[in-house]
């Protein structure tokens, strides 16, 4: 295991504080990256206690096994006008930064108010390409890791804790 439910809980509470100081008053747009970001936008929303919407994007990296091509796709885009809102990107790990390198500048296209990104996890030992996280949950290693909504395959989301998948 690389971090126990109980660590999750309390990095998500330290985020939704930091977030509740700087989006109190913006009616801010949470728009949480499909699927991975699903349960920690369903527990960090819960912390947040003020006015908000929720919104999704889907995309897809073309990933092969294990490792991000960087070719990344909208799969299912915004379904509500970003001009002008300040909008939050919730991700659920970040490990090249190519997809939200991509993702931040197809909002960007969109004029919102603001643009800034609450990432649950990320890999620093693997950026291949500097990617602004404002909000920044907890650092993991060069491995591969499932759980708290992060999958493999498509499996191991129901995970609590944030394991490593050789584990
Ligand atoms: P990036 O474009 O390399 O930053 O990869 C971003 C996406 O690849 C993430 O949103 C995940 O969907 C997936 N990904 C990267 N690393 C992992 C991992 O360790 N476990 C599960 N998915 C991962
Ligand atoms: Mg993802």
């Amino acid at each position: 295991m690389i971090y126990s439910r109980a660590e999750i809980d309390a990095a998500v509470a330290r985020l939704a504080s930091d977030i509740t100081r700087d989006y109190r008053r913006k009616n801010p747009l949470l728009l949480g990256v499909l699927k991975g970001s699903f349960i920690f936008l369903a527990d960090l929303v819960r912390r947040l206690d003020f006015p908000l919407e929720v919104d999704f994007v889907r995309l897809s990296s073309y990933a092969r096994g294990t490792q991000s091509s960087g070719r990344v796709r909208v799969v299912q885009g915004l379904r509500v006008p970003v001009r002008g809102r300040h909008v939050l990107v919730v991700e659920d790990i970040v490990d090249t930064g190519l997809t939200l390198a991509f993702l931040l500048a197809y909002l960007g296209r969109k004029k919102p108010a603001s643009l800034k990104v609450c990432a649950l996890t990320d890999k620093p030992s693997r950026s291949k390409t500097p990617v602004p996280i404002d909000y920044r949950g907890l650092t993991v290693p060069d491995k591969f890791i499932v759980g708290y909504g992060i999958d493999f395959d498509n499996k191991y989301r129901n995970l609590p804790d944030i394991c490593c998948l050789e584990d």
